[in-house]
């Protein structure tokens, strides 16, 4: 089994994501840590104890990240995940509550303890992984890969950046030029995991509470994303980490360099993509091009069966 440290700021492509990994045998769930992004970091660290409910994740450590970008001023994103970070369905009350160590401190200490080389998802912000690396550098040797879902070649929250980098450019230069092996969904291909109608009503077929709350999920993501970026359907980002690592099959990847822009007067917050080598800047990323969106859709419906 691969061994993951899942960084998110749930979010429902967050929570979908946690949702798929915790029906894969072959992912060990080390960690849950969060950030500040879709909502502020309460929210989505309450969000994140909420799915580990769902989904019976009772022992997985949940640790609340950082609160605050690197540097730059927080923005959270209530227009597209509601106030909560999580609008739709009716959650009970978490269980427990968060742990008392910071998220980067849990991911330093895990990747420190596990005697086989650690996966990171980060699926928000990067300011959790950009600390961890900042106070204990050494745990590179043990990061087998981190696998992220931000950027792109175009933008959702500027005309050219992504809204995990935009909110914390500092922290994605900090983790695209630390020479840890590093895969990428950016928009390119997470706009290719569109939770269509007939996505939804597919999840709506299967008869458990998990497929209940996902299907409320999509309608409420697939509602602000109509009204946003008039999209039908809401583009799964998040879930594409998780899938990759299952089902590396399902997608057409490509070497490239990409680089963070920390500085730009419009343009902060971009990843440069250099898809076609005119940098000569070394390859540091794996670049999902292309994804095979039916064995997608399949692989979730099946996981969302199994609950
Ligand atoms: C990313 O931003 C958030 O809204 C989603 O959870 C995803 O991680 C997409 O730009
Ligand atoms: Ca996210």
């Amino acid at each position: 089994t691969k061994k993951i440290i899942m960084d998110c700021d749930p979010g429902h492509d967050d929570a979908l994501a946690i949702i798929l990994a915790a029906a894969q045998p072959s992912l060990n769930i080390l960690g849950i840590t969060t950030v500040s992004g879709n909502a502020e970091i309460e929210k989505t660290t309450l969000n994140a104890l909420k799915i580990c409910d769902l989904v019976s994740l009772h022992d997985v450590v949940v640790s609340k990240g950082a609160s605050e970008p690197l540097v730059r001023l927080r923005e959270n994103a209530p227009g597209i995940h509601g106030d909560s970070g999580l609008d739709g369905p009716v959650f009970p009350e978490p269980s427990r509550s968060w742990s008392d160590e910071h998220g980067s401190d849990t991911i330093i200490r895990l990747v420190k303890s596990s005697k086989d080389p650690v996966t990171i998802l980060p699926t928000g912000p990067l300011t959790n992984v950009a600390l961890a690396l900042t106070k204990a550098p050494e745990i590179k040797d043990n990061i087998e890969e981190i696998v992220l879902m931000g950027g792109g070649t175009f933008g959702n929250w500027t005309p050219t950046a992504e809204f995990n980098i935009w909110a914390d450019p500092e922290a994605a230069k900090k983790v695209f030029d630390s020479g840890i092996p590093t895969t990428v969904m950016g928009l390119d291909i997470t706009h290719q995991a569109l939770a269509t109608k007939e996505v939804i009503d597919q999840v709506n077929e299967i008869d458990n509470e998990v497929a209940k709350i996902v299907g409320e999920l999509l309608v409420f993501f697939a509602s602000t994303y109509k009204e946003m970026f008039d999209f039908d359907g809401a583009p799964v980002h998040d879930v594409l980490t998780v899938a990759y690592l299952v089902a590396p099959e399902l997608f057409t990847m490509k070497d490239v360099n990409i680089a963070v822009e920390t500085k730009g007067e419009f343009t902060a917050g971009t990843t440069l993509i250099d898809l076609h080598g005119v940098s000569g800047r070394e390859v540091n990323a794996k670049f999902g091009l292309e994804l095979d969106t039916e064995g997608f859709w399949q692989l979730m419906i099946e996981a969302l069966k199994k609950y």
